[in-house]
């Protein structure tokens, strides 16, 4: 009789409430999942996977910078919520493109933390990119800016000749040795009072990237959120002779 009483316990009482519990347990998960899959499109969802592998670690859980390795950086992460990029070609206040955020992912930024993925295959960093365009709103409200490497046709003849170097040297003299110092070591006098540090124009690699072309953008748009302004109130050959000054100095340093 004991064992019929066990029996009937079981099917009567404790599979019925396992079954009560399974549902219960499958209505309370589904919302969360479904709602995960819903605001991310399958490239999102893809870059989000890529992002928890490569990016995670400095740029933060959400995206804002926030990292554990954040605070031993003196170049912070930037917050991707505020839909504002430094290291772009389109004018200040507009979204930088596609090409400029893959730009990023392959050279990196050197002489700062962010290292280059040029070896992660590029549908990986498409859609890394899609995913961190999530972040903020910007995104679904205004198109990128227009580039100025549609604007770059060549790279002019006297580009790195002696006379551009020298008419550079001048142009620096006047424009640039407050921040980035007399010998272009990012040592100037107001250079210490910067929320970022200028850049030590004598290292051997640009942070910007690897043509002519990059610095000239630097110098036509600025560094959007830093110190760097634009020069674009310069004449574009005098953009261009400064390019050849600091190309020259890449090769000055010690
Ligand atoms: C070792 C740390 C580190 C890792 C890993 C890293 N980043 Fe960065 N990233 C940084 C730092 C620091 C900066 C800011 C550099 C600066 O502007 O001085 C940065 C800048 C950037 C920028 C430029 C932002 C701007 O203002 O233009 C983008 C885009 C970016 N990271 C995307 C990524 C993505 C995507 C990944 C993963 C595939 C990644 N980063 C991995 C540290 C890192
Ligand atoms: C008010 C200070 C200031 C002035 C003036 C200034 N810079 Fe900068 N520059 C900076 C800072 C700060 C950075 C680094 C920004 C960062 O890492 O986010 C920078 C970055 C750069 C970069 C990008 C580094 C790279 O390797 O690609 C170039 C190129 C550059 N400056 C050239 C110049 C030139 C040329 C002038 C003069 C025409 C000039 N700067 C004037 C503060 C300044």
């Amino acid at each position: 009789m004991g064992e019929n009483t066990t029996i009937r316990w079981i099917l009567f009482f404790f599979f019925p409430a396992l079954f009560v519990y399974g549902l219960l347990h499958v209505y309370s998960s589904k919302p969360a999942q479904a709602k995960k899959t819903a605001e991310l499109t399958e490239m999102e969802e893809g870059g989000r996977k890529v992002y928890n592998k490569f990016c995670v670690g400095c740029h933060g859980e959400n995206g804002d910078g926030n990292s554990m390795a954040a605070p031993f950086f003196k170049d912070k992460p930037p917050n991707f919520h505020t839909g504002v990029f430094r290291w772009k070609s389109t004018p200040e206040g507009t979204l930088p493109t596609d090409e400029d955020l893959l730009h990023v992912l392959n050279w990196g930024i050197p002489q700062t933390p962010m290292p280059s993925f040029h070896l992660v295959p590029e549908v990986q960093k498409r859609a890394v990119i899609a995913y961190i365009k999530t972040f903020s709103d910007r995104w679904k409200k205004e198109q990128p800016g227009e580039s100025v490497y549609t604007k770059i046709k060549e790279i002019p003849p006297y580009f790195g000749t002696k006379e551009s170097i020298e008419k550079g040297k001048e142009l620096y003299a006047a424009n640039c040795t407050a921040c980035h110092g007399e010998n272009g070591k990012g040592d100037g006098p107001i250079a210490a009072t910067l929320p970022v540090p200028p850049t030590n124009l004598t290292y051997p690699v640009r942070a910007a990237g690897p043509s002519p072309k990059d610095t000239f953008r630097v110098l036509t748009v600025g560094l959007e959120g830093s110190p760097m302004p634009k020069f674009d109130h310069l004449s574009e050959e005098d953009r261009w002779h400064l390019v050849s000054y600091i190309a020259y100095l890449m090769n000055q340093g010690k």
